[in-house]
Order: structure tokens, then sequence, then C-alpha cells
């Protein structure tokens, strides 16, 4: 089973009230072998005013769709799961997470896995209280407030994890 052509226009032009052929507004599909999802696409997305996600099931899209109706396809990687609809809630939380005012503060988006605040690399250890448990302490360096030494550990940090 494949989804059709006639069916997808429908729902598109009863949704936006135009001829969704060529749009001018960006209509992602979900496939398995679309680009790869990533910070950089979902910072991308973040940019758009609005974003229409169209999920597949079954074997997928009747190829038309994708070739008139669709300005990208995107992946969440490379496996194949039941259905768009997981797939569009990843890429939407990925977005909508950089949009100003959606997490309790802005700037927590910002020095995180894979963002160019961390040069696409992975973040470093986080740590709370207690400073002691079980004899496994919290590094020295973060307990002295030493703001820039923190920065430079975690950076360190950051990108030792980030070797191949
Ligand atoms: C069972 S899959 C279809 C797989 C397709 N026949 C193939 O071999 O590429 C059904 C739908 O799930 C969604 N889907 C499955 N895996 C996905 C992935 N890794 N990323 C994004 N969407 C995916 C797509 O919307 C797809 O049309």
């Amino acid at each position: 089973m494949v989804l059709r052509v006639d069916v997808v226009e429908a729902a598109l032009k009863a949704h936006y009230g135009a001829d969704p052929a060529s749009p001018t507004r960006r209509v992602i599909a979900l496939t398995p072998g679309g680009r790869l999802l990533d910070d950089a696409l979902a910072s991308e997305l973040a940019q758009e005013s609005d974003l229409t996600l169209l999920c597949g099931r079954y074997e997928g899209f009747d190829e038309r769709i994708l070739e008139h109706f669709v300005t990208d396809q995107v992946s969440i990687g490379r496996y194949v799961i039941a259905g768009g609809e997981l797939a569009a809630m990843v890429v939407s939380d990925a977005v909508l997470r950089k949009l100003p005012g959606v997490l309790g503060k802005d700037e927590s988006a910002v020095e995180e896995s894979f963002s160019e605040a961390l040069e696409g690399g992975v973040e470093y250890p986080h740590y709370t209280r207690p400073a002691q448990w079980r004899g496994w302490s919290v590094p020295e360096v973060l307990l002295s407030g030493h703001h820039e030494r923190i920065r430079e550990w975690r950076r360190e940090q950051s990108r030792l994890r980030s070797l191949p």
C-alpha cells in the first residue's frame, strides 16, 4: 500500500486552500532515505515561519507526491520504522526546542551536543549535588567557582569526548 497522490493533494488543498504543486512553503516528507536530521538541519528548519510534515505508512509515498508537493525529504536515521508519525515528532521536538521561549532559558539550547558553540562536538559532563557520593567525586575544578577555568575544562572534556 502506497499513499496516493490525489488523496494527499486533496488533503493539502483542503488545509492550505491552494494548489500544492510547486510549494512556496517548506513541505517535508519523512522518508528513511532522506536528508539525515542533525543539529544544523534542526536550526535551519527553526528559521522557517511554518513547516508541513508529511508522514508515510506501509510502503510510503507515491513518487509523484515527492516530486511535486514536497521541498525536502528528511530521515531520522538509517533504519525503518512503521510510520512517519514518530519521525515527525522527533523533527518537531528538535526544531521546537530551538524556538525562543520554548525552553526555560533560551541559552540552554545554544551550547549543546553537535552545536556550533561546541564546534559540532558532544557536550561535556554535567554534575550536581551531592559533591561526594559513595566516594565518587565531582571534579574539583567545578567546585572552584572559577568561571574561566570551568569553561576551559568543559571545552577540553567536549574535545576529548568528540575524538573519533
Ligand atoms: C515502513 S516505512 C516505508 C519504508 C519504505 N518502503 C522504504 O523501504 O524506504 C513507512 C513510513 O514510515 C516513515 N519512516 C520510516 N522510517 C523512517 C525514518 N528512518 N525516517 C523518517 N521516516 C521514516 C516514512 O514516512 C515511511 O513512508
